[in-house]
């Protein structure tokens, strides 16, 4: 329904917007300089002396006409002329017959060009000469609604001043200038009678206007699902302003942020996006900025950077408050969002669903694998169980209690399960997260983007290259991942093995609850097979009976297996739950891996613990 009231919004703008900038301009016009053009050179004809013809005109029942509505006596350019009128209509413009005679001699009489010509310039009060003369045919020339034959008579003055004749009539129908022209044309496009029924109350005109009405209506719809949302709120408190130099275009922004509103927040707002995986809560380090202010560490950033960084005034947007720095600079910034349209969607796993996008607004840059996209999730009701789960999944989520959540809106980070080169998609693995009482907002964004179907969109800011600026390094790797954080290290090794045709060893070993909880498993067990230097190592937590694999966690796993003798000089690549990146780190560190060889791609929120990709 949501989807419906955006798009009939949007497209309904198109032709109200179009057609009240029309009525902008015109409307504009004519109050403004509709009056401002020359007076028009017209005067009234010349009467005659009517006794000079007393006596002398021809009798009215002699004439040749058997029937005729009325005849009467005009004078056309002084001639006395009897003008019989056989048939007519309320207004001059419709068809009509009448024919002329000759009031004196009762001989039939037309309207020729002479006469045309007499009778324009007996109209015309100018001092200029008649450039032209020209019989226009009905429904055509410069009186679109007439629908008899008329002259036009042009006068070589500077307003271009025309008088139109009729021609069985040869009376006065009209006349103009270039000023006048150009009004009726505003009028024509003010009323659009584009069709010239001299009516306001044309078809177009009434469609146009029940259009407009569903414009204003949609677009009321659609404020009210904002304001629900919550993308509106009211700030109070003084503003700042921070100058920002982004360095990966090197472009300076001023921003202004709000007093008590973190950095991160501020620059959000200001449309200035930051890789802030965990989304704020100081646990992934991603949202690094550079200042020369002595802003004192928090214990996130004291835990996060390295102690040559801090002294460099490397901090976290999430830590600190706008009004603490004055001008900051950052390394890896987005200031454009993207419009990413789902492709295609199908959940691989009972909780991971694969969602793939097309990039249908703004432009993707290259990206290296291992990169993230950080997606704006409006706020909203949605449900804390997804409602398109396969059937043989569906036991699973019996065991949850369906509920429907009020959301804030909000900001989630995704690593981008392929390489730039693997195809036109971008490709995630996102986990449905459950809401519980003791994680609010958990479910945020998976609840949203696992429920957008093939054709809706969604804004994303990036590629960010946090994880894969820091991980991609040559020599021997050791990918380590559990649950949905297998969408970097697939991207990782696709790149590695297939694009880079890296000859050093791989191992992956990656952990899931059970068997159905494996994600890509026949991709990499091909994988494996095709590439002799790339080991698959899949551990299962709960496995069925039937499974014959390894068992246990994979930090479990990663103690029995790997001999830290042969790959004591290998990169480590992490991506997973917090317990496990935090056991599998501590497990190399106690084996003498030094901490620049593990790489850590952590989307963990203080608030929710489980969200996004691990
Ligand atoms: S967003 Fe600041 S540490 Fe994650």
């Amino acid at each position: 329904m949501s989807l419906l009231i955006t798009k009939s919004h949007r497209w309904l703008s198109v032709p109200i917007g179009i057609q009240l900038l029309i009525w902008l301009g015109t409307g504009l016009y004519l109050s403004l300089f509709s009056n401002d053009g020359p007076a028009l050179k017209i005067q009234k004809p010349q009467g005659i002396e009517w006794q000079v013809y007393a006596g002398k005109l021809y009798p009215v029942n002699q004439l040749p006409v058997k029937k005729a509505e009325s005849i009467q006596t005009v004078l056309l350019a002084g001639k006395p002329v009897y003008e019989v009128i056989l048939y007519s209509q309320p207004h001059n413009y419709q068809p009509r017959q009448v024919r002329l005679f000759d009031a004196v001699s009762g001989q039939p009489f037309s309207i020729d060009k002479q006469w045309a010509k007499a009778i324009a310039l007996e109209r015309y009060s100018g001092d200029a000469a008649l450039s032209k003369i020209e019989l226009e045919q009905s429904s055509g020339g410069l009186l679109p609604k007439q629908k008899n034959a008329y002259w036009s008579a042009y006068f070589d003055d500077s307003a271009l001043t025309y008088i139109h004749i009729d021609q069985q009539s040869g009376r006065f129908l009209t006349a103009s200038d270039e000023h006048r022209r150009f009004v009726a044309l505003m009028f024509k496009l003010h009323f659009m009678d584009y069709w010239d029924t001299g009516s306001f109350n044309h078809p177009l005109l009434i469609i146009v206007a029940v259009l407009a009405l569903a414009f204003g209506l949609s677009g009321l719809a659609w404020l009210i699902m904002l304001l629900k949302a919550g993308r509106f709120t009211v700030r109070l408190g003084a503003l700042h302003k921070i100058d920002v130099l982004v360095a990966n275009n090197n472009q300076n922004v001023t921003v202004q942020g709000r007093k008590n509103t973190t950095l991160l927040t501020t620059l959000t707002q200001n449309q200035l996006q930051l890789p802030a995986k965990c989304g704020g809560g100081g646990t992934c380090g991603t949202c690094r900025f550079y200042t020369q202010s002595s802003l004192p560490a928090q214990p996130a950033e004291t835990h996060l950077i390295s102690h040559s960084e801090l002294a460099a005034g490397c901090r976290l947007a999430c830590q600190h408050a706008a009004h603490s720095v004055d001008s900051i600079i950052v390394k890896d910034m987005a200031t454009q969002a993207l419009t990413l349209q789902v492709s295609r969607a199908q959940y691989i796993t009972p909780t991971i669903k694969e969602i793939a996008f097309k990039v249908t607004g703004g432009n993707l840059q290259k990206f290296n694998a291992g990169s993230s996209m950080q997606f704006s999730i409006p706020g909203g009701k949605r449900r804390t169980v997804p409602v398109d789960i396969p059937s043989r999944w569906r036991s699973y989520w019996a065991q949850f209690d369906a509920q429907t959540v009020s959301y804030k809106s909000t900001t989630r980070s995704y690593s981008i399960a392929n390489y730039s080169g693997e195809c036109d998609e971008l490709i995630f693995t996102i986990k449905w997260q459950c809401n519980t009482t003791t994680q609010k907002s958990g479910g945020a964004g998976s609840s949203y983007l696992c429920s957008l179907a093939p054709g809706e969109s969604v804004e994303a800011y990036g590629p960010f290259a946090s994880f894969a600026e820091r991980a991609y390094q040559p020599g021997a790797k050791v990918l380590i991942g559990g649950g949905s954080g297998i969408a970097p290290l697939r991207a990782l090794i696709y790149e590695a093995l297939i694009q880079n045709s890296v000859s050093h060893q791989m191992i992956f070993i990656y952990g899931a609850r059970n068997e159905e909880d494996l994600c890509y498993s026949d991709e990499f067990e091909h994988l494996a097979k095709r590439f002799e230097n790339f080991t698959y190592l899949p551990t299962l937590s709960s496995p069925s009976p039937a499974w014959q694999g390894h068992s246990g966690y994979v930090q479990q796993l990663t103690r029995q297996h790997l001999n830290f003798d042969v790959f004591n000089s290998a990169n480590f690549y992490l991506c997973g739950p917090a317990p496990m990146l935090a056991e599998v780190k501590s497990l190399l560190l106690s084996q003498h891996i030094e901490p620049q060889q593990i790489y850590i791609d952590s989307f963990n929120t203080n608030e929710v613990k489980n969200e996004s990709n691990s």
